[in-house]
């Protein structure tokens, strides 16, 4: 059984020059296969507005949405480290809602930290959910919650200016407690120099090779019906979404030729019984779909074939 990594671990990774893995999970199997395959940190990201719920923009993500998600994600990867973002207005307008908001995360959803959003602006915050215990990964560069104020999806840190900005927030998070953060869109060069200025590790998506550690979302590497597979930052490694819709056209043509369900998938029951208990031929008495119909026992290796 792997042991959960914690922010001490991350950060000698860090100084060890071990790459940080982080993905995306929302659920139960995404957790459960990612933990399976060795991931070192889960993100609950609100990304799920995106890529799950359908959303243009993660602005619509509520704290019952998260907690919802972390709450499956936990039971799914109990031995893995999660971080669940903390959605959209629910920090940043005041230290106590932003304290109750992220207890909830941690008490109700089971994450062992959360994420938020922004630099400068956010560094009380941050001191304060450090100071009560909360571990917190801060994320800047193309901050998704704030799309409509920087006009678009673009590449942040181009600009003088800007990567100057991005610089003063990424040390005044690490200033104010933060045990990591994202840096999202940031040209590469400015990435790797924000990293090496740090002491705390960086997880860069679309940030370069310069960061301590990568994230991706779980359906853009996957192809699994993602609005965004075709960024440029994104490498997929399996095309799931044809897989499934494959497999799912397999099924509907099976039903509808009749061709599913075959003997194998079906249960007998001696026709001497069914007489007893219908006074007559099966075939005339019992209606199919409902009397002829053993009830499955949970786990029952026979119900369960498979
Ligand atoms: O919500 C999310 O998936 C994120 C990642 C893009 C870092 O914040």
């Amino acid at each position: 059984m792997n042991q959960r990594i914690t922010i001490t671990k991350l950060r000698r990774m860090k100084e060890e020059h071990q790459p940080i893995s982080m993905i995306t999970a929302y659920d139960y199997p995404s957790a459960k296969l990612a933990e399976e395959a060795g991931i070192d940190v889960l993100l609950v990201g609100d990304s799920l507005g995106n890529v799950v719920l359908g959303y243009d923009t993660t602005v619509p993500v509520t704290l019952d949405d998260i907690i919802y998600h972390t709450k499956a994600v936990r039971r799914g990867a109990e031995h893995t480290f999660i971080v669940a973002d903390m959605p959209f207005m629910t920090y940043g307008i005041g230290r106590e809602s932003t304290l109750k908001n992220a207890a909830r995360i941690m008490q109700e959803g089971g994450a062992q930290a959360v994420k938020l959003e922004g630099g400068i602006d956010m560094v009380e915050d941050v001191s304060a959910l450090v100071r009560a215990g909360i571990p917190v990964m801060g994320h800047i560069g193309l901050t998704p919650q704030s799309v409509h104020q920087l006009g678009g999806y673009k590449v942040q840190g181009k600009l003088e200016q800007e990567a100057e900005q991005l610089m003063k927030d990424a040390k005044a998070l690490e200033e104010a407690g933060a045990f990591s953060i994202v840096l999202e869109l940031v040209t590469e060069p400015l990435a790797r120099a924000i990293s090496a200025e740090l002491s705390i590790p960086t997880i860069g998506i679309g940030a370069g090779r310069g960061c301590d550690g990568q994230v991706l979302v779980y359906h853009d590497i996957l192809q699994y019906s993602s609005p965004y597979i075709n960024k440029r930052f994104v490498k997929t490694y399996a095309d799931i979404g044809s897989a499934i819709r494959t497999a799912i056209g397999s099924y509907v043509a099976d039903v509808k030729g009749g061709v599913f369900p075959e003997e194998k998938h079906s249960f007998p029951m001696a026709s001497e019984k069914l007489n007893q208990l219908y006074g007559g031929s099966a075939d005339q008495q019992v209606p199919a779909h409902t009397e002829q119909r053993e009830e499955p026992k949970p786990r029952d290796p026979v119900s369960n074939p498979n």
